[in-house]
């Protein structure tokens, strides 16, 4: 675990070479199920100036499970930045309180910002449509668990749908992917295509891609779909927000035929983009993704806080 102890905020999956998200995996492992008091004394600080249920309190359960505390907010309604104090405030004295600090927040860059004016390890819960690093690495566990062979080499081929444009969890687990043997395929409306920076970085690194709108026989040949919502909050217009809103809906009947082994993650929250018939499938793998979040975090956090 060498290649780990470099590490002093987890802010953008660009930062992490294949290394080291390899060994985040293996520790992830270490933490499954596992309680016991190594964060003791250790207080977590949580600043979530967006809404969340997973990302917070997966975070929250990994640190109480790990012995430790948390103090924070789940609504910049109720913080300072309401009255006018800037992040780099904010930041400066929240983590004079704390021993790490997640942070959400709706712009692009907040948590490299954060990480400047913070006297403990930052973490990025999600800056805008930017990168949410913690949430690739516990998709990265939940594809790998199924998908082992990735580990070694093996090719993979990874279908991304709904909002590639503004999604930080597509941004985020695509730069992540290409550490590794896999192809692309993306599915989205044409206002919500992947971004130019992202297209011209797979097509830099020789990555193997292709894009179309439909999901119509665009499964057969996928090994794990990466299903997302399509974000309301994100768009500047909503006339096209509602052009787009219901341009996907996967049901029972759209996984037939797929691949053995296929799996169909989502970060969640769902909109509508799945229908909950489709959970009961042995191909539904996004409430165990989600679950997922616990170990892995209690990885990140103890590596954080040189307790592993
Ligand atoms: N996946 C995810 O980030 O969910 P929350 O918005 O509920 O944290």
């Amino acid at each position: 675990m060498d290649s780990l102890k470099s590490i002093q905020h987890i802010i953008s999956i660009k930062d992490f070479n294949r290394q080291q998200i390899v060994d985040i995996l293996e520790l992830a492992i270490r933490f499954e199920n596992l309680r016991d008091d190594r964060l003791k004394g250790c207080v977590l600080g949580t600043l979530f100036f967006e809404p969340s249920t997973r990302t917070r309190l997966s975070f929250e359960a990994a640190m109480l499970q790990l012995g430790g505390k948390v103090l924070g907010f789940a609504d910049a309604s109720v913080s300072s930045a309401k009255k006018g104090e800037s992040l780099a405030d904010g930041i400066r004295v929240s983590s004079s309180y704390v021993d790490i600090l997640v942070l959400r927040h709706p712009l692009d860059g907040a948590a490299r910002l954060a990480s400047e004016h913070s006297s403990v390890p930052v973490i990025n819960g999600g800056d805008g449509a930017n990168q949410h690093p913690t949430q690739t690495f516990l998709d990265l566990y939940t594809i790998t668990k199924s998908h082992p062979e990735l580990l070694k080499g093996e090719p993979l081929k990874v279908a991304m749908l709904g909002d590639l444009r503004y999604g930080r969890t597509v941004h985020s687990l695509i730069r992540a992917l290409t550490h590794f043997n896999v192809s692309f395929r993306l599915i989205s409306p044409e206002s919500l295509k992947l971004p130019d920076t992202y297209i011209d970085f797979l097509d830099r690194e020789n990555i193997e891609y292709d894009a179309c709108q439909k999901i119509d026989d665009a499964l057969e040949d996928v090994d794990v779909l990466y299903a997302t919502r399509i974000q309301e909050e994100r768009f500047p217009d909503p006339v096209e927000y509602n052009r787009v809103k219901k341009a996907y809906h996967l049901t029972p009947d759209t996984l037939k035929g797929v691949r053995e082994g296929f799996q169909l993650l989502h970060p969640l929250p769902r909109i509508q983009e799945i229908s909950p018939k489709v959970d009961a499938l042995p191909q539904a793998a996004y409430f165990g993704q989600a679950s997922n979040g616990v170990p892995v975090r209690k990885a990140l956090l103890s590596l954080l806080l040189g307790k592993i």
